[in-house]
């Protein structure tokens, strides 16, 4: 089938899913939407962030014809992924959780850090994570207010200041053998943690797991594309650059940005 698989974050983070996503499913058309000019989400109230994730999934489905959606943000999934899926019967909808469950698979010291907004812990839907996962781990949850904004911006020097500022709250070095990143803009900060946090702990994120799962999807539903040549789409409803130099950097995508008004 050759309609494309809507994607959207607030802003740059759920790059690191579609990063996953064009590794897993290399023949599918992307459409990637950036909600830059209503981010973050993370230290928003929740009912923003419905808001936002009902217009985008309208654009996404007006406009492209999408045969699939991707939550590519913790923060949304948690807040609006019920909703989107009450609303939008037909649509399959895929969103993304901090990989809790895989690290506690991983972890030998059964102490397990995980970073994330303030939006994503206190929502019920982690909250319901966590307690279903306390007789494996014990989860030391940080939530790191301004971190997604600075890797937005792309500021070197405050990325550093918070992510030492936060990985300290965690505990002494050796506390900690798993971190969770439960953020999507998180991974972009990955050297900076690991060197922080030091080579013994492991880095988890979802963008893998999202993957496969979305490819799971379309293949159950038999709405996967045929072998060919695919594109991505990339728009925001905020500034550009920021997406296009973290699409280029990242993605080594150097296709351009459609500003969006929505
Ligand atoms: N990237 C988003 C997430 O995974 C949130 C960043 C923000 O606070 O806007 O939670």
């Amino acid at each position: 089938m050759h309609a494309p698989i809507g994607v959207f974050d607030s802003g740059i983070g759920g790059l690191s899913i579609l990063q996953a996503l064009r590794a897993e499913l290399p023949s599918e058309d992307f459409v990637y939407v950036a909600d830059s000019g209503h981010a973050p989400y993370g230290e928003r109230d929740p009912t923003h962030v419905i808001e936002r994730a009902r217009a985008i999934t309208y654009y996404l489905r007006e406009q492209h014809h999408i045969k699939a959606l991707v939550i590519a943000c913790n923060t949304a999934t948690a807040a609006a992924i019920h909703l989107l899926r009450q609303e939008q019967p037909d649509l399959p909808i895929i969103g993304v959780e901090p990989a809790l469950k895989p690290a506690a698979q991983l972890s030998k010291t059964r102490r397990i850090g995980v970073m994330a907004t303030q939006g994503t812990l206190s929502s019920a839907k982690f909250q319901a994570l966590l307690e279903s996962l306390k007789d494996q781990a014990d989860f030391i949850c940080q939530p790191c207010s301004g971190l997604a904004s600075a890797i937005e911006a792309g500021d070197a020097d405050k990325i550093q200041s918070l992510s030492r500022h936060y990985t300290a709250a965690l505990g002494p070095n050796d506390h900690v053998d798993t971190l969770v990143l439960g953020c999507t803009h998180y991974p972009f900060a990955r050297e900076v943690l690991q060197d922080l946090v030091g080579p013994s702990v492991t880095l988890l994120d979802s963008g893998a797991p999202v993957a496969r799962q979305t490819h799971r999807v379309l293949k159950a539903k038999a709405v996967l594309a045929p072998a060919r040549e695919p594109s991505t789409l990339l728009c925001s409803t905020g500034e550009i650059e920021p997406l296009q130099v973290a699409a280029h950097r990242w993605l080594k995508l150097d296709t351009a940005v459609k500003q969006l008004f929505i």
